[in-house]
C-alpha cells in the first residue's frame, strides 16, 4: 500500500446525508510530491477552515531537486500553491461539512474530501531562501504533500464579481 493510500485509510466518518461511490479499481496518472509543507497545525480540526481565516506564517520546503524551477519565484507578491490533503477520504460524492450543516456536492465545496484530494489556495510570499518559502494563507496540516506552485496573476486570476450562490444564499 502507498504513503498516500495508507495515510487516506486515516478517514472522515461518513455523517447523516453522506453519500459515498465506489472508487476506480486503478488510477488514470501519477505525481510527484514536489516537497512538503510546515504548518503549526497537526489536527485537522485546528487547521484554519480557508487559508484567510490564518495569518501564520507556514513554509514550504521544495526537494532540492526541483530548487531550480523557483528561479523568478522571488519577484511575485503572491503565490497559487497546490498541495494533495493526505488524510482525505476520497469516496464521497454528497457532503455535509459541519459548519454549514446542508448537503451539498462535493465539486460545489471546497472541502479536502475529492477523487483527486487537491487543495488550492493563494499565499502571501513572505521571503525566501534557497528551496524554503515563508508564506501566509495555507489551511493544511504539517506534513502536507506539496503539489505546484504557480504565479499568482491579479490580472487574469481575480474575478471580482464571482458567486458562490448557495454560500451567499445561506449567509443571508
Ligand atoms: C476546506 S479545506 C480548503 C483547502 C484549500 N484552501 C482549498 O480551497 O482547496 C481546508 C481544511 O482541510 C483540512 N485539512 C488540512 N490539511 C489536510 C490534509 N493534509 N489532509 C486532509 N485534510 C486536511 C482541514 O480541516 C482544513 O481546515
Amino acid at each position: 500500500m502507498s504513503e498516500s493510500q495508507n495515510e487516506a485509510s486515516n478517514a472522515f466518518d461518513v455523517r447523516p446525508g453522506e453519500m459515498a461511490t465506489e472508487l476506480p479499481a486503478t488510477f488514470d496518472a501519477g505525481l510527484y510530491f514536489i516537497g512538503r509543507i510546515h504548518t503549526p497545525w497537526t489536527r485537522r480540526e485546528d487547521c484554519p477552515k480557508h487559508a484567510r481565516e490564518s495569518d501564520a506564517v507556514c513554509t514550504i520546503e521544495v526537494e532540492e531537486r526541483y530548487a531550480p524551477a523557483l528561479a523568478g519565484v522571488e519577484t511575485c507578491t503572491h503565490l497559487l500553491v497546490l498541495y494533495w490533503m493526505h488524510r482525505s477520504r476520497r469516496d464521497l460524492v454528497l457532503q455535509v461539512p459541519r459548519h454549514y450543516g446542508e448537503q451539498r456536492g462535493t465539486f460545489a465545496l471546497r472541502s479536502p474530501v475529492r477523487p483527486n484530494p487537491i487543495a488550492a489556495s493563494v499565499v502571501k510570499l513572505v521571503a525566501i531562501e534557497g528551496p524554503r518559502l515563508s508564506v501566509v494563507g495555507l489551511d493544511c496540516l504539517d506534513g502536507t504533500p506539496l503539489l505546484d506552485i504557480k504565479p499568482y496573476f491579479a490580472s487574469t486570476d481575480a474575478v471580482s464579481d464571482a458567486v458562490v450562490g448557495w454560500h451567499v444564499e445561506q449567509k443571508s
